[in-house]
């Protein structure tokens, strides 16, 4: 018996990546290397840091250090001692301002990266601190997101975004503040999450709440090549914004005008990012792959104005409609995973709403050097 459909049987139409896209653990240490350590990575909102703060995290295997001096001014490094190579801060948390000192001989950095203080080496002939700074990494503040880009040679980063780079203005998003944040962890490829985000085929049958708010074929997609994608759906007549009410849960953002009051624009910025714009909110999730069939989501809610105390508030509209929504997309997106184990997975033909998922699928292939064949 022949479970495995060819990619000759189905030439007339796009097909689905091929099983070892979603399964190989060659193929996702390809990723990291020339997508995740070579590309601008989102890694969150710049307001995050304080002067003299910092920040460490993990991109795949590496763990970096963000920080912001007394300046203003954002440095980014390799997490990793200019000694005997221990880490120098724990991940996830970030700290009160101050120096970086490594836990294990004591060599101590400033939020600069430069090495400050390292016992009794002042005995080693020819040592000079100078030449031991933490190994520097790209960063750069965008709209208020944080981006870095581990490459030793990163493309600029305005030309890397130049397709997008004012499209987003009128959102006014670098002023706006996180309200909330939820963490997911999916059992699935983050590609699968981000072709997931990049259509609305699935969801008359999954979201029937999101879909009486904005009909799947309403609206058009205004990015459909390169590595932004994405376009914008009409929010039904009886409905002002995705939330629990259909109603906004916070004034109309300043520069929303016109056609925008009664839209919602969906973008996937590769290869981590997504952006929600609402009239009334913005919301982004950063994806973070921690093994080829396992990723980590950051979601957030941004809105105008300071952030609230804990407790209820009318924000809780929007952060609740896109929980339930978000949590119905991680299950079809696990079961996807799952039946990409089988050896009766496609390749299979898209439908014509699936056009962004061809467009990211050739972005992926471009990036690793491995085009259809
Ligand atoms: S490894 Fe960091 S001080 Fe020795
Ligand atoms: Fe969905």
């Amino acid at each position: 018996m022949v479970f495995r459909r060819t990619a000759e049987t189905f030439t007339p139409y796009s097909m689905t990546l091929p099983a070892e896209f979603y399964n190989s653990t060659e193929i996702f240490a390809e990723e990291l290397e020339r997508i995740f350590y070579d590309r601008w990575i989102c890694i969150g909102r710049a307001s995050q840091l304080e002067p003299g703060g910092h920040f460490a995290l993990k991109i795949g295997n590496e763990s970096l250090v963000v920080a912001r001096d007394s300046e203003w001014i954002l440095h980014a490094f390799f997490n990793v001692c200019r000694h005997r190579g221990s880490l120098v801060c724990g991940e996830g948390t970030t700290h009160p301002p101050g120096l970086l000192r490594c836990p294990y001989h004591g060599w101590t950095y400033d939020v600069t990266g430069r090495l400050v203080r390292a016992p009794a080496m002042e005995e080693v002939p020819g040592f000079h601190k100078e030449d031991f700074s933490l190994h520097p990494v790209a960063v750069e503040a965008w709209e208020g997101f944080l981006f870095v880009n581990l490459s030793k040679e990163p493309q600029p980063f305005g030309e890397a975004f130049a397709p997008v780079f004012n499209r987003f203005s009128r959102w006014g998003i670098r002023g706006l503040n996180v309200a909330r944040t939820i963490e997911y962890e999916i059992a699935a490829n983050w590609k699968i999450i981000v072709e997931n985000y990049s259509e609305c085929y699935h969801c008359p049958l999954l979201h029937p709440e999101f879909s009486r708010r904005v009909p799947f074929r309403s609206g058009r997609n205004d990015l459909f090549e390169g590595p932004f994608l994405g376009g914008f759906m009409d929010l039904s007549q009886d409905f002002d914004s995705l939330t629990v009410s259909g109603r906004m849960c916070a004034p109309r953002l300043e520069g929303i005008t016109g056609d925008d009051v009664n839209r919602v624009y969906f973008y996937a910025l590769f290869p981590n990012m997504t952006l929600s714009l609402h009239p009334d909110y913005v919301m982004y999730f950063t994806l973070w792959p921690l093994a080829n069939d396992r990723t980590k989501i950051k979601c957030e809610w941004l809105f105008e104005g300071q952030s609230l105390a804990r407790g209820r508030s009318d924000r809780d509209d929007a952060v609740q409609f896109w929980d339930e929504v978000n949590r119905q997309d991680w299950r079809v997106c696990e079961l996807v995973q799952q039946g990409a184990r089988s050896r009766a997975y496609g390749p299979s033909p898209y439908c014509s709403t699936e056009s962004l998922l061809v467009a990211f699928n050739q972005e992926v292939r471009k990036a690793l050097g491995r085009p259809a064949s």
